[in-house]
């Protein structure tokens, strides 16, 4: 079976996906760090692969950028291709002062200025929740890896170039930690169908000093990234 979306076959998929935004970011991670890899769906060039990792199978696919983007992906590969768990893999732009550039950042919730969540007619707010199982995982594997992480509340913004340049301040003081655009989605897509999800995220800019990161530095970073997201999978 296909989907308007994923041409790929059944059984495609493994029942973990990773998603970076960025579809080539799949096809550098099915490269490098997967045995095996095929090339499972490639509609409107979203890349997706399956290959094994320490012998466990495990698919990587882009979701795009923003909710809709991810809403659609995470939203086929649930319902129609039986995936348990999708462990967004991005970055994120810090607007808490405590945050340092390259330190990891798991979404434990998102918030959102995208009307998304609409469509359940809840009459209230939505609190787009991460799975507390990927979240610990993933949360013990950067203590043991010494890695400088964050747990806490991101916004998952509509809008990238605000016209109120300041708006992140209002996050800010109800203690979010950055911004990024796909994880409320991904969150809502996981928690209506059934599967769990994370967003595991580097911090590549910080609103608050105005430091932004290099694409050098980037690709270190990026792998520790993986490999916690590769190893909860
Ligand atoms: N805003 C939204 N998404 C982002 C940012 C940001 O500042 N940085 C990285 N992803």
């Amino acid at each position: 079976m296909t989907t308007p979306h994923i041409n790929a076959k059944d059984n495609a998929f493994a029942k973990t996906v990773l998603m970076p935004g960025d579809p080539l970011r799949a096809k550098f991670i099915a490269e490098n760090f997967l045995e095996n890899a095929k090339l499972v769906t490639d509609v409107r060039n979203m890349l997706g692969f399956t290959g094994l990792y320490k012998g466990k199978k495990i698919s990587v696919m882009g979701s795009g950028m923003g909710i809709p983007s991810i809403g659609i992906y995470s939203y086929e590969l649930i319902n129609f291709y039986g995936v348990e768990n999708i462990i967004r893999v991005g970055s994120c732009g810090a607007i808490n002062e405590n945050l340092n550039l390259y330190d990891i950042v798991l979404a434990q919730g998102a918030c959102t200025n995208s009307n998304f969540a609409d469509q359940y007619d809840l009459k209230g707010t939505y609190s787009a929740i991460s799975s507390f199982d990927l979240l610990k995982k993933a949360y013990d594997q950067c203590i043991n890896k010494n890695l400088p992480v964050h747990v806490g509340n991101v916004l998952s913004a509509d809008i990238f170039y605000n016209a109120d340049s300041q708006n992140w301040k209002k996050w800010q003081a109800m203690n979010v930690l950055a911004i990024e655009m796909e994880s409320y989605g991904l969150y809502c897509n996981a928690n209506k169908n059934g599967a769990k999800a994370l967003s595991i995220l580097t911090v590549s800019d910080s609103l608050v000093s105005g430091k932004e990161t290099t694409s050098e530095e980037r690709e270190k970073s990026f792998t520790n990234m993986m490999e916690i997201a590769l190893n909860i999978g």
